[in-house]
């Protein structure tokens, strides 16, 4: 049996009208979903990919390539979700992939120190502003995980704030009002997380600097952690006003900043948002891009906070495959990419385009909408804006953006599956991805 998305989208799909194009057929990737959800929960090795949100079913990738993704039915689409960010200067880069095969005809894994791990730290020392010395994990949750380990132990204080909807991986501390996953599947936060795992987390209001020095005031608080440009509430950009506000508070009260730049290091600008902002954090979270679509996460800061670290420190943490010399390899020669000249820049205006875009077909079609970019991330929501903070992007019309994304997809456009998402650009997306994405864009805009 053929069908499409729309076909699985039964509650949205009365208002479309006739397609004017060939619209995409899923009937393998439905196939092989099908099978997969029963063999792993859901179907998914990871939440969001499963497309609950925005309803139907999701598409099985074949292989991706530059700003192309092909799935299992033949279909071609033009990339914005890049694997979640790491894809950011094209997927399956010609350079990289050479360069991982030379590494792997060397072994996959020494669990012993690997030149690579001191190119790659140079690289990303020489890069971000907070970073003297860095270690590396094999992904984002265990980067900031150890991040918070560390955070406790240099300043003997237990409790953390971290901002409703900012997601810093699925740790028991930090799955409070954790956004993106868990806002997407409508959980109010994960059961099995013990009471005693959160009860030292305490949450502010993003952009909110009076909220947080509500909770730094008592004086023992031993970080506070944000996404420095929000992605998992969909995007939402601080104020340097906010950044700096929790700069002067952290410093005020004792209190360690952490930037996670997980999903913004090395993407809104090569230093991350601290470079972009001018405001730098005590501690630093990375990955996604980092391993260039290998497995990575890293965490870095101030020497003396790192050196509390083991074994230079009494602070555990560790990791098998951690600086993996695969991962290493993908991450220095994705950052030479990234650290030519004009990078950013080309990024920032490829972002600036397509969401001027897309802002503009929703207002011609009479859609209230609002939306933002930094560097090669970006995003826009079905409302009003300004949309400043999580309870102002949870009042976005999701039913809205379910019958957009579908739209979209079927003609070929691949956007991440929820409305709680940024989107990614790359630096292999041409002027011509973009303006046929607006282009499909302004058609499917007429529709919804
Ligand atoms: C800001 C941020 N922190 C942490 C994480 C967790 O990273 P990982 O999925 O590699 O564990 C993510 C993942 O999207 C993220 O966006």
């Amino acid at each position: 049996m053929k069908f499409t998305i729309l076909s699985l989208l039964l509650p949205f799909t009365s208002s479309l009208s006739a397609p004017t194009r060939t619209l995409y057929t899923y009937s393998e990737s439905a196939r092989i979903f099908t099978e997969a959800k029963e063999l792993m929960p859901g179907g998914v090795s990871s939440p969001v990919r499963a497309f609950k949100s925005v309803g139907g079913s999701p598409i099985v990738f074949d292989r991706v390539k530059g700003s192309k993704a092909y799935d299992v039915d033949g279909n071609t689409y033009i990339d914005y979700v890049g694997t979640w960010g790491p894809a950011i200067i094209g997927h399956a880069d010609d350079k990289v992939l050479e360069e991982v095969k030379k590494t792997m005809d060397k072994g996959t894994s020494f669990g012993a120190p690997c030149v690579l791990e001191n190119e790659l730290a140079k690289m990303v020392i020489d890069a971000v502003p907070s970073v003297e010395m860095v270690r590396f994990t094999n992904s984002g949750t265990e980067a900031c995980m150890g991040m918070l380990r560390l955070c406790r132990a240099y300043t003997s204080r237990e409790k953390i704030v971290k901002f409703e909807g900012c997601y810093h991986g699925h740790a028991d501390s930090f799955l409070v009002q954790a956004g993106s996953g868990v806002a997407t599947l409508g959980l109010p936060d994960s059961p099995g997380v013990p009471a005693s795992s959160t009860k030292s987390t305490l949450c502010a209001t993003y952009n909110d600097v009076g909220s947080v020095e509500e909770l730094l005031k008592e004086g023992d608080v031993a970080a506070l952690i944000l996404e420095p440009v929000v992605g998992n509430s969909g995007f939402i950009k601080p104020t340097k006003e906010f950044l700096q506000g929790c700069r002067d508070l952290c410093d005020k009260y004792g209190t360690l900043l952490v930037f996670d730049e997980v999903m913004t290091g090395f993407r809104v600008a090569y230093g991350g948002a601290q470079a972009y902002f001018g405001v730098t954090p005590d501690v630093t979270t990375m990955g996604k891009v980092i391993g260039g679509g290998m497995p990575v996460g890293a965490y870095g800061g101030r020497r003396d906070i790192m050196d509390l670290v083991a074994p230079a420190g009494p602070m555990y943490q560790a990791g098998t495959l951690s600086g993996n010399p695969l991962a290493m390899t993908a991450g220095i020669e994705t950052l030479k990419v990234l650290k030519q000249p004009g990078q950013h820049d080309k990024l920032e205006a490829a972002s600036k385009k397509l969401v001027d875009g897309i802002l503009a077909h929703a207002k011609a079609n009479g859609h209230a909408a609002t939306g933002g970019y930094a560097g090669g991330m970006f995003g826009f929501f079905f409302c009003e804006g300004p949309v400043t903070c999580f309870a102002d992007a949870a009042k976005a019309d999701m039913e809205k953006f379910g019958r957009w994304h579908a739209g979209m997809l079927e003609r070929g456009i691949y956007l991440a599956p929820s409305s709680y998402e940024a989107g990614f650009m790359s630096l292999a997306h041409t002027d011509e991805d973009i303006e046929k994405t607006l282009e499909i864009a302004g058609e499917v805009m007429a529709m919804i």
